[in-house]
């Protein structure tokens, strides 16, 4: 069998640089310790990595503090602790058809079991919000607008900026879901008028699973909504209220941390522009490849500015889930099918009722090469189909 094509970087980058398994691999077997517990020089240089890394992803989102960069497993893990520690009962807040269930879920949560009142802004037809949208929405008791900064269906980049100045002018809280966009394109919070950011660390910061973070601006706070072990002050009896260690809980993922700081590191040398210029070329290259095929349905990509490496499509007559594993098995080809965890997007584009599309995602280590072959793959499977 030929060797894995893989083109679900929409799920996770993969394979990571080899920077960032020699960098994990070194830290944890040289001071793989538990940082800030204690004074001995392995957990210091464990710290010294641990606040490193927060430094070096305060700057790659344009943040001032620091403290203000918060460790968590993952952006749903982040996402969870923005939704349910700033909307209490009585509160509405805006989010739109385009997000991951990593929003949709905890905001369903709160509406259901909290009457957390919930708007939904569909996108339009090309695969973006309009940020006018929003003006129509916002109420007195707005407490949060949450959207993400690009969609993990689509590959679409929201005008953040827009719908950012706008919350800002009235004073709500505007968090951004950067899990797909972050490693991809700048993610700068001044620049975008973001007030709280969250991301993974797995996906295109080229670390791996179960690291992932947010950032929180100064002037924005964010209730507890857990309680534990933090290293320092442990009389205390409350969480304690001061960052990073109001949303930190218990032991960090520090070989995740060591991970990511490599994935970073990586990032930086190559050139967050290069590495999104390399990535919409196949893209484009793919697009453009796909669309002329009979039977071939592509979701809102005939422009791609503004889009990220993602391509979602179907052919006529198949599930998705049968391309998906025709992709598998004949051509060692990944990628994701099905709803991708983003229902409301499957439901606007009528794909819910065929179960969905099958995602290209390519990230940046696919070649030219690759593309060709998921072509030619598409182009048999779709013939197939004319045959039967
Ligand atoms: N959220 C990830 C995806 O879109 C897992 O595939």
């Amino acid at each position: 069998m030929d060797k894995l094509i893989f083109l679900d970087n929409g799920a996770t980058s993969f394979p990571k640089p080899e920077e960032v398994y020699t960098f994990m691999d070194n830290f944890y077997r040289n001071y793989g310790v538990n940082p800030g517990r204690s004074g001995y020089d392995l957990c210091l240089e464990a710290g010294e990595l641990v606040e490193t890394t927060r430094k070096m992803l305060t700057d790659f989102f344009n943040g001032k503090d620091p403290n203000r960069l918060c460790f968590t497993y993952n952006s749903t893990d982040a996402l969870n602790l923005i939704i349910n520690g700033m909307l209490k009962k009585g509160d509405h807040a805006i989010t739109t058809t385009l997000e991951h269930n990593s929003v949709l879920r905890p905001l369903y949560h709160l509406y259901k079991y909290n009457g957390v009142e919930v708007d939904y802004i569909p996108f339009e037809n090309k695969g973006f919000v309009d940020p006018d949208s929003f003006t129509k929405k916002f109420k007195k008791n707005t407490k949060l607008v949450i959207i993400n900064h690009a969609s993990n269906v689509i590959g679409t980049i929201q005008p953040i900026k827009e719908i950012g100045k706008y919350c800002r002018e009235r004073g709500i809280p505007f968090a951004v879901d950067a899990a797909q966009s972050v490693g991809k394109v700048p993610v700068d919070i001044e620049d975008l008028n973001v007030d709280v950011v969250a991301f993974t660390g797995h996906k295109s910061l080229l670390g791996p699973t179960g690291i992932g973070g947010l950032y929180v601006r100064e002037g924005i706070e964010i209730r507890h909504t857990r309680a534990g072990g933090t290293g320092v002050r442990s009389a205390v009896r409350t969480h304690l209220f001061e960052y990073p260690y109001r949303l930190e809980y218990g032991t960090l993922n520090t070989s995740g941390v060591a991970g990511l700081n490599a994935g970073v590191k990586w990032i930086e040398k190559k050139g967050l522009k290069n590495i999104h210029e390399h990535e919409m070329k196949l893209t484009t290259m793919l697009r453009d490849g796909l669309k002329d095929i009979e039977g071939v349905i592509l979701y809102c990509q005939d422009d791609l500015t503004d889009h990220i490496s993602i391509l979602p499509f179907n052919i006529d007559g198949f599930e998705a889930l049968n391309t998906g594993t025709i992709l598998d098995v004949d051509y060692n080809i990944a990628a994701r099918t099905g709803l991708h965890c983003a229902p409301l997007v499957h439901e606007q584009l009528g794909t819910d009722k065929i179960h969905g599309a099958v995602r290209f995602g390519i990230g940046p280590f696919n070649t030219e090469e690759h593309i060709k072959t998921a072509i030619e793959a598409v182009k048999e499977i779709a013939a197939s189909q004319k045959k039967r």
